[in-house]
């Protein structure tokens, strides 16, 4: 009798997975939502919720990031008391998401779930079981392994990383039904990338957490990860501090050469709308990532965009921001999944006149 809204790209896996073949394989009704949560006002997924009365509604942080941004008004206009559930997929949920996303949205009464997996995964592999009466659910973590599923964490030598309080790259250890098997064409391509690095174990490409608890917590993709001064941060991490700030919906950091560090971070920030002191917002941000994290952590540069290069599912491009802060904007890539070119040309010229105002300073 659940109405079960997956609001993502039906392109995307979790669009077939959790739109189709989930909710229908369980007898369920599920929403088609083919549209951006903007169009015509910030209120769409939140007037679909009142109209069709959608139990668990399931969404990307990317768009919770975007929507928080206008403000609560657009979510309070509409009655979301159908709502048992909450979920987020694709990306660490920063912490600022996750609160606006379980208190605004859900009322502080829904259950929210964040939950871990990859295309090549088949389905959900790790997330809190919201049936578990009374279990604990930790804001922003993955939490628990689903049935079956066996991770492990590995330390840079390879070697299984025991015990708990300890961060390194996750593995799965046994196999499972939903796994990937091959890569169509590319069967060596599948064992060099997934069986290799750590043999005898499934290497997702992520980095995670095991807190003193033992639950989850995904820190990101380990290409992902940056030295500065021989600390090794997970960008996911100084993305989440910086976040904490009220008028910065979105961040993107990466890291970028540095002659004396060996790495330096770069942010990008988008601002609300309407935020105009600037200067104040970024010296605000220093300090919270210096006491959130540490002072090394601190972005070398923060320059403010209007938004960030996403691919169709919501993803940030990171991949793109490193080109372009490395000099090498003519060599992009493939950029044929972002979401809307342009804004690759809205971005280097924020960062040539970000540039120019830096060496007229100095
Ligand atoms: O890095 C992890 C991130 O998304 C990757 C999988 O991407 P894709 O196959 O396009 O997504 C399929 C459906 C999820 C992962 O390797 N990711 C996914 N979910 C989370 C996540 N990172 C953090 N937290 C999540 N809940």
């Amino acid at each position: 009798g659940d109405v079960f809204g997956c609001v993502a790209d039906i392109g995307w896996i979790t669009g077939h997975s959790y739109v189709v073949y989930g909710p229908l394989c369980n007898g369920g009704t599920s929403v088609l939502f083919e549209s951006t949560p903007l169009y015509p006002d910030p209120g769409r997924y939140w007037e679909t919720v009142q109209r069709l009365k959608i139990n668990q509604f399931y969404g990307a942080p990317t768009a919770v990031r975007l929507l928080l941004k206008y403000g609560d008004k657009w979510v309070k206009k509409y009655d979301r008391s159908s709502l048992k559930m909450l979920g987020s997929v694709g990306e660490p949920i920063n912490h600022e998401a996750w609160h606006w996303f379980y208190n605004v949205v859900g009322d502080s009464r829904c259950t929210l779930v964040d939950t871990w997996w990859q295309t090549e995964t088949g389905g959900i592999c790790i997330s809190p079981r919201p049936s578990e009466e009374g279990a604990e659910i930790i804001p922003a973590m993955a939490m628990r392994p689903f049935f079956g599923i066996i991770p492990v964490l590995m330390d840079e030598n390879g070697r299984v990383l025991e015990g708990n309080d300890v961060s390194g790259a996750l593995c799965l250890a046994e196999p499972w039904p939903g796994m990937a098997r091959t890569i169509y064409g590319n069967h060596q391509g599948f064992i060099d990338t997934y069986l290799k690095t750590y043999p005898g174990y499934y290497f997702t490409g992520d980095g995670a957490y095991r807190s003193s608890e033992g639950y989850y917590q995904i820190t990101g993709r380990m290409d992902d990860v940056i030295n500065i001064s021989g600390h090794r941060l997970g960008t996911a991490e100084i993305e989440d501090a910086l976040d904490e700030h009220p008028d910065v919906p979105e961040t993107a950091v990466i890291g970028y050469p540095h002659e004396i560090k060996g790495e330096g971070a770069f942010a990008f920030i988008v601002l609300k709308e309407d935020v105009a002191h600037t200067k104040d917002v970024k010296e605000e941000l220093r300090s919270i990532v210096a006491s959130k994290i540490a002072k090394y952590a601190v972005p070398d540069h923060i320059l403010v965009v209007k938004r960030l290069p996403k691919t169709r599912s919501g993803k940030i491009m990171r991949r793109v921001l490193k080109k372009i802060v490395t000099n090498q904007s003519s060599n992009l890539g493939d950029i044929t999944t972002l979401d809307d070119p342009s804004v690759v040309t809205e971005i280097l010229d924020a960062y040539q006149k970000y540039k120019m105002e830096q060496s007229a300073s100095s």
